[in-house]
């Protein structure tokens, strides 16, 4: 089958951050029932992904400065898994910090939005955003990423209501820790020893934004946790 033909006769979904961690693990999950275009910086880190999926396509940018790689003109699925985590104390925390990580979890998810929303219209599509449990609470040295995770969640409430009348669900799901690099970089910030036990496998994540994917079109879940159930 050509990758044309593929993308003919298969749901489209368009996965961000998908070279690694949660977002590999989607984009994996939903390969095996959709076209996916695999998102990521580096060309043969996302190449790997693509060439282990029945029918994929590369999507390569850094979604930060753009541009923004081209969109198919039907879109079913947008999930936003791309994300950094960054920053510390307000007190240690520069200007250039709090740049890098909204320009990440929040400016790039508003504008890869905007500019598929015709294409998610056209097929009365699904967005899906990969929040966190720090969009919801935030701690000491929180201020920076959770603040990013707030304002994806004001986004997402946001969109969601605009996008109603136009068919387009939107929905958030809010993993706690997950065994990936981000986790492991976290922990050795934090200066514990990593233990696996305390984060739940990515596909585990995977498997909970299948559920969204999967729900009728006459009902949206809208929030969504998963966290692991052993915690340090
Ligand atoms: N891991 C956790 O414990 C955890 C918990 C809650 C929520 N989350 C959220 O889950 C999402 C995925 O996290 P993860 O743990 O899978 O992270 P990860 O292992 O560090 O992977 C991050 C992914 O995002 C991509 N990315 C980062 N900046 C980008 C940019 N400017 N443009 C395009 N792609 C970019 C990376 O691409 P490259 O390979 O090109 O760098 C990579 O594919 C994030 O939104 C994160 O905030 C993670």
């Amino acid at each position: 089958m050509t990758d044309t033909e593929n993308t003919a006769s298969r749901p489209i979904a368009l996965v961000t951050g998908a070279s690694r961690g949660i977002g590999r693990a989607i984009a994996e999950d939903l390969g095996r029932t959709h076209h996916v275009l695999v998102g990521g910086r580096d060309a043969a880190a996302v190449d790997a992904v693509v060439r282990t999926l029945p029918s994929a396509a590369p999507f390569v940018g850094d979604l930060t400065t753009g541009p923004v790689p081209g969109l198919p003109s039907v879109l079913d699925v947008l999930v936003h898994s791309a994300g950094v985590e960054e920053g510390g104390s307000i007190a240690d925390t520069d200007l250039d910090v709090w740049r890098r990580v909204f320009a990440a979890n929040v400016f790039a998810v508003a504008e890869l939005t905007r500019l598929a929303i015709p294409a998610l219209r056209a097929a009365r599509g699904l967005v899906v955003v990969v929040n966190s449990g720090s969009g919801f609470t935030a701690g000491a040295g929180g201020a920076v990423y959770s603040g990013s995770k707030f304002a994806a969640r004001a986004f997402t409430d946001a969109l969601r209501e605009e996008e109603r009348p136009n068919g387009v669900r939107v929905a958030s799901v809010h993993p706690g820790r997950t065994d990936t690099d981000m986790q492991r970089a976290l922990v050795a910030r934090e200066g514990l020893e990593y233990d696996s036990r305390f984060a739940m496998p990515a596909e585990s994540v995977a498997r909970t934004v299948r559920v969204v994917v999967d729900m009728p079109p006459s009902a949206t879940v809208e929030s969504l946790s998963i966290r692991p159930t052993e915690r340090r």
